[in-house]
């Protein structure tokens, strides 16, 4: 049996439909039904029920893809592990979602490119949906993200949890208010999420606060990106629930106000490839931590283990 045939196997079973596989794939619809056959016969076991239209796996056949998923994830981690040894130079590709940089982001990268000038760093904005797809592709090295979430690939670590707070035009009725704000108070207002793609996304999590206290906001508006969402702010076409931290990009029609609900936090993880043991990452991550302590910035120390012996 070669990878091929994980790949093309994985590719049907998550289509349930051969046309939309071989797309996926970008080949023709009956070399893919061939090297299903192929497979089926080199198993001796049928893996699709027979005639069923969406394809369905037999029993044998969902066996076989909850272990082919993690090889062939296991073989794109060893392409990018191996070309990130393989290179001379050392690098660091950093994934974050827009936020971060309002928050801590600048001040720890600055603080490692002075302690390790050698390593070139590069930054790339991305959401954390994109950055576990970008870390698996060896497009980038560690992530800076928000969304939690198990992917036996990727390792996470919880670097702190952000307070969040409510984004509003200076005119707002609730702008006056010297007090915190509660989810029960936006009930009436046009909430714009973000980012609308890909999800799960932070727009997920805002939403998710409101179903936790059972909790239905008035209208929901999904915009592109967290800058879109504080410009149609100000332009009164909504609120924002943001990350304490944006607070720091000031901008003369738009008013913050603290939420208060209990379960008012955003989780700011660092998330790095499972086999990486690169010493990169572990000096990034002391970086965080260094930045942390310096600025008195709350925060869970949790360790690389493996990464940072
Ligand atoms: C922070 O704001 O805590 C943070 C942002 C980016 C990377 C690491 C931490």
């Amino acid at each position: 049996m070669e990878l091929r045939h994980l790949r093309y196997f994985v590719a049907v079973a998550e289509e349930r439909n051969v046309t939309r596989a071989a797309a996926r794939l970008h080949m023709a619809q009956p070399p893919l039904s061939r090297q299903m056959q192929q497979l089926e016969e080199m198993l001796g076991v049928a893996l699709f029920e027979k005639g069923s239209r969406p394809l369905a796996l037999t029993e044998a056949g969902s066996f076989f893809l909850a272990h082919a998923r993690p090889l062939l994830d296991q073989v794109r981690d060893l392409k990018a592990m191996t070309q990130r040894i393989g290179k001379l130079e050392r690098t660091l590709a950093i994934g974050f979602v827009a936020s971060t940089l309002y928050g801590q982001l600048p001040d720890i990268v600055h603080h490692y490119s002075e302690l390790h000038p050698e390593v070139d760093v590069s930054l790339h904005e991305m959401t954390t949906m994109e950055q576990l797809a970008a870390l698996k592709d060896g497009r980038i090295d560690v992530g800076f993200g928000r969304l939690t979430g198990e992917d036996a690939s990727i390792r996470r670590i919880l670097l702190r949890e952000e307070r969040l707070v409510v984004a509003l035009p200076p005119g707002h009725r609730l702008a006056a208010s010297g007090a915190g704000l509660r989810l029960t108070d936006l009930l009436h207002d046009t909430l714009l999420v973000y980012p609308k793609a890909p999800r799960p996304s932070f727009a997920d999590q805002v939403l998710a606060m409101f179903s936790a206290g059972h909790l239905t906001p008035g209208r929901v508006t999904e915009v592109r990106e967290l800058q879109i969402s504080l410009g149609l702010v100000a332009a009164g076409q909504g609120i924002a629930i943001v990350p304490e931290s944006v607070q720091a990009m000031h901008h003369r029609s738009v008013v913050y106000r603290p939420l208060e609900d209990t379960h008012a936090y955003s989780p700011i993880l660092f998330s790095v490839r499972q086999m990486d043991h690169s010493p990169e990452l572990a000096d990034m991550l002391a970086a965080v931590y260094a930045i942390y302590d310096e600025q008195g910035v709350a925060h869970v120390k949790e360790s690389l283990r493996g990464v940072d012996q």
